[in-house]
């Protein structure tokens, strides 16, 4: 996509993004105009008809008929043009919408697609399809009815005064004087804070309420389980009370201003007619005066539609302006730079250098996730993080694969800065199975593919029965086309892993990075998994993470991770010596191991 940096707010943003279509939207807002201008045809008509009726009103036999026909015929005629050109122009702004929303979700989903891994890490499927969908939907509905709306609203003003002045200046003024008196009203209700204050709230509470919703929707097994229904319901039942409570009041709190002005835009007339009174008796030509009177009583009418139009349209912009608010935030995450000069690497050892690194940025450096790491894990050994949880282990596993880049320091494979490489190519020698396991609602097959898109029916099978998932996936009613996720078909935390693991398996990468894949198994599946680890694992530059320290115990090196910073690296048996914080984890660990196992583990125990 375009890297245009999005600089513009609120409605001039809208503008831009909307004014994709140029030539569309200015025939329509052209048309709009000429509708406008034309729907104050039939007014005017009317006023010439009446005219002429009381120019003749003591000699009816003197009316010319002709020309009363033919001023009906173009008031009726107008009237016609009027809706028509309004229809043609609507028909360009919907046109110049459609291909607006086309164009933009093509581009907001290759950005979305552009990011680096980390940023859908942190942002939910959910949010970003509300950003997408709804805003860009909103935004379509502006460019198809409001921008056409605006455009003639705008052209009125100066049409109506142009037609205000002609006849009386003075009743042209005291139709004025209300209209204006009315938008003084609404500013004054909008102008406060108060308003910008409620809408705010009013978007914070229709989030909290989807929240709630969906909480309590997930949470229903639970709620159930517990026997919560009351209580979780309440929580729930409040959230939604006051809402409506709050939506009461932010109704209510407008109601003055809008039935104030509502009023007024309707009854021009009434401010038109006492001065009608007060100035007709010094009027030189009675005649020639009622009927500028006439006339502008008349013409009060054809105010309100497009004046009111007008009122909404400033009060939606607002809304659609948070909205575009929103996309721009998303537009501002940046993907990740990539090198003009890509290398490649013959050599997979993977070393850190210095690497701090925070999620939030600007972030204080004492509450960085990464504080000064420095490892090198060697080609061909396995490298083993562990530490306790939230110490970093994961963060340093997300970084190898560029989910983010570091603030400070390096990565590096075979000794070339991984932001010197191409991204598909890093993405081809680092493979990952990583703590949160997705999988596709695709067969099993085509899940296993992801890991290399052209490899054979037979490589997936081999790949399937090194993962240890082979026996599993022929019990699926399809076998391997088997879609996960539909028609009752779910795997358990352990199965879906060890997919993972095939797909991994599959893709043959020279550096393995694991996060926790062990984490879902139970003692049979764990040894399965193992086992499946183990075959992966010839030969590969590897890091892994591991909760159970026997698992990490024959590493080449284990590195103990601690509030972001490596404290101990070495050997099982030689930081066992050591005596320091892995020796306790062990003593711990195998404590632990004791009390669950029994006998096996204790000798373990006596020997260290
Ligand atoms: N996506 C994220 N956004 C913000 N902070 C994060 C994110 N992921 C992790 N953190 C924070 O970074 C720190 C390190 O987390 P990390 O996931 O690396 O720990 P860990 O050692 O893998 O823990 P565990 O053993 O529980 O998996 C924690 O303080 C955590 O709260
Ligand atoms: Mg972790």
């Amino acid at each position: 996509m375009k890297q245009e940096k999005p600089q513009k707010k609120g409605m001039a943003r809208l503008l831009e993004l909307g004014a994709r279509k140029k030539g569309l939207i200015v025939s329509s807002c052209v048309l709009a105009v000429i509708s406008v201008t034309v729907s104050f045809a039939p007014f005017i008509a009317i006023y010439y008809i009446i005219r002429e009726l009381v120019i003749h009103f003591a000699d009816l036999g003197a009316l010319d008929t002709a020309y009363m026909t033919k001023l009906g015929w173009l008031a009726a005629g107008s009237a016609v043009g009027a809706i028509l050109l309004n229809f043609l122009a609507l028909m360009c702004s919907h046109l110049a919408a459609f291909k607006t929303q086309y164009e933009l979700k093509l581009e907001y989903t290759a950005h979305i697609a552009s990011l680096p891994l980390g940023f859908h890490s942190a942002n939910s499927t959910g949010r970003l399809r509300k950003i997408v969908d709804e805003n860009i939907e909103k935004l379509e509905g502006f460019v198809a009815h409001q921008l056409p709306d605006i455009a003639g609203s705008f052209a009125m003003p100066v049409i109506t005064l142009v037609v205000l002045f002609v006849f009386d200046w003075r009743l042209g003024l005291a139709s004025l004087v209300p209209i204006i008196a009315a938008y003084g009203i609404q500013m004054a209700a909008m102008g406060d804070g108060k308003s910008k204050k409620f809408m705010k709230q009013d978007q914070d509470s229709l989030e909290d309420m989807n929240n709630a919703a969906v909480e309590y929707v997930r949470g229903i097994s639970v709620v159930k389980a517990f026997n919560q229904t009351i209580f979780s319901f309440r929580s729930f039942h409040d959230i939604i009370t006051n809402y409506g409570r709050f939506a009461k009041n932010y109704t209510i709190s407008f109601e003055k201003h809008m039935s104030a002005f509502m009023t007024i835009i309707g009854h021009v007339y009434v401010f038109v007619i006492p001065v009608i009174i007060l100035i007709a008796g010094g009027a030189d030509d009675y005649a020639k005066f009622a009927l500028a009177s006439v006339f502008y009583i008349v013409f009060s009418f054809a105010l309100a539609t497009p004046f009111t139009k007008l009122m909404y349209v400033s009060a939606l912009s607002t809304q659609i302006s948070d909205g575009i608010a929103r996309m721009d935030s998303m537009l501002a995450s940046q993907p990740l730079t990539e090198t003009k000069n890509p290398k490649t690497t013959a050599e997979y050892s993977v070393s850190f250098e210095k690497v701090i690194f925070s999620y939030m940025s600007g972030e204080e450096s004492e509450t960085a996730a990464l504080n000064g790491v420095s490892f090198t894990a060697g080609q061909g050994a396995v490298t083993a993080l562990v530490g306790p949880s939230g110490s970093g282990k994961s963060t340093i596993a997300h970084l190898i694969p560029r989910f983010y880049d570091v603030n400070e320091g390096a990565i590096k494979i075979g000794g070339t800065d991984i932001r010197d490489i191409a991204g598909d190519y890093l993405m081809s020698i680092v493979g990952f199975v990583f703590q949160d396991v997705f999988l596709f609602k695709q067969s099993v097959a085509d899940n296993i593919l992801i890991g290399d898109k052209n490899a054979s029916r037979e490589q997936v099978l081999a790949a399937a029965k090194a993962a240890q998932c082979h026996e599993f996936v022929e019990k699926l009613p399809q076998g391997y086309d088997t879609v996960i996720g539909s028609g009752g078909v779910h795997l358990s935390g352990g199965e879906r892993q060890r997919i993972v693991i095939a797909r991994a398996i599959l893709k043959n990468a020279p550096i393995l990075v694991l996060d926790e894949a062990t984490a879902f198994a139970d003692p049979e599946n764990e040894q399965k998994i193992q086992l499946a680890l183990s075959e992966l694992m010839k030969n590969k530059t590897v890091i892994i993470i591991a909760h159970r320290l026997s698992t990490v115990r024959g590493a080449d090196k284990i590195l103990v991770v601690d509030k972001g910073k490596i404290v101990e690296e070495g050997r099982h048996a030689a930081l066992l010596n050591a005596n320091g914080r892995y020796s306790r984890m062990w003593a711990q660990y195998t404590g632990a191991m004791d009390w669950t196992l029994g006998k096996t583990e204790v000798t373990a125990n006596v020997r260290n």
